[in-house]
């Protein structure tokens, strides 16, 4: 059966690695994704956001979840991404959902604070697991999207009010990760705040900490978007090694979606282009979806470290 998050970031906590959390959209995605998983022997979230539930219908992303819960046999948590309303985290809940996000990170301390206390009530009387968000990540997606001058870095002094008013399970805190491809202007060096990290983990001792906008943006994929007919310029991500030094510490969540759809894209793109009188979606579809899996299993053992923990 599908799990909740308690346990998987209670072992990711001690052994000092972290959880991969992959978007999903669709069968290619959900199949990609836990095969190497399954291969590697990696516990998973798949994460749907309010945008995924729309494209693809409630239904249909918890069937094909299903789907790989019966086909694998690694622990599997069905969660709800940047979820913006006590009714979608309730409507996820109660649709079988094993773990919801409520991101109140727009809103004041004491609005995110309500908001997320009164997902966490629901949520726990159903052993659904609940993230919430502190400071604001840059970003440039559609459903967070946040300028560069509003995003804010975490409070380390707010960390410990905001988890014991909520009665939150995991925390996602802002130290120069954002979503989307462009992370950090041309010329700008990468950089992570460790101090940040460090400073909350000291005020949270074995707490789960999340980061999102995590994705590396391989230059490989970007590469061949740009060679196959793409206009990706000056893509850009956070370096691995920091991700992984992330997940060596209180981090045990780490989000990956803009790396699933740079893979996919970039091998459908190249595809069609050396196949130009193919027409069967399965032709594309299959190498985009292996292509899905080997940068899980990318992720896997260079970032997160969860291979073997199943
Ligand atoms: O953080 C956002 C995720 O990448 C999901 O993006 O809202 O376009 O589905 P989406
Ligand atoms: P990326 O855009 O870096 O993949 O982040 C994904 C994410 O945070 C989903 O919530
Ligand atoms: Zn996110
Ligand atoms: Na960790």
């Amino acid at each position: 059966p599908l799990v909740n998050t308690v346990e998987m970031f209670k072992k990711a906590y001690e052994g000092g690695y972290a959880i991969g959390a992959f978007n999903v959209n669709n069968m290619e995605i959900v199949q990609g994704i836990t095969e190497a998983c399954q291969e590697l022997k990696s516990p998973v979230i798949l994460q749907v956001s309010g945008g995924a539930r729309k494209y693809a219908n409630h239904t249909y992303l918890t069937k094909l979840v299903e789907a790989a819960v019966i086909e694998t046999d690694v622990p599997i948590a069905l969660h709800l991404d940047h979820g913006n309303s006590f009714e979608l985290c309730k409507s996820c809940i109660d649709g079988g959902f094993t773990s919801v996000m409520i991101d109140g990170s727009h809103l004041s301390f004491e609005e995110n604070v309500a908001l997320a206390k009164q997902v966490a009530d629901y949520a726990h009387q159903f052993n659904v697991t609940v993230e919430a968000e502190l400071g604001r990540l840059a970003g440039i997606e559609d459903a967070v999207n946040v300028s560069a001058e509003d995003a804010s870095y975490t409070n380390p002094a707010e960390v410990q009010e905001f988890v014991e008013r909520t009665g939150v399970d995991s925390l996602a805190i802002a130290i120069g990760t954002s979503h989307g491809a462009y992370k950090f202007k041309p010329g700008q060096k990468p950089q992570l705040r460790f101090d940040i990290l460090e400073e909350v983990a000291r005020r949270l001792p074995g707490f789960p900490i999340v980061l999102h906008g995590a994705s590396s943006v391989v230059p490989e994929f970007v590469e061949m978007i740009n060679k196959f007919g793409g206009q990706m310029p000056d893509a850009i991500g956070i370096p691995e090694d920091m991700l992984r030094q992330a997940a060596k510490m209180a981090v045990c969540k780490i989000n990956v979606d803009s790396d699933l759809r740079l893979a996919m894209t970039a091998t459908i793109r190249k595809y069609l282009a050396e196949n130009p009188s193919h027409f069967d979606p399965r032709q594309y579809l299959a190498p985009a979806r292996t292509a899905i899996k080997d940068m899980v299993a990318h992720k896997i053992n260079t970032v997160m470290g969860s291979a073997g923990k199943a």
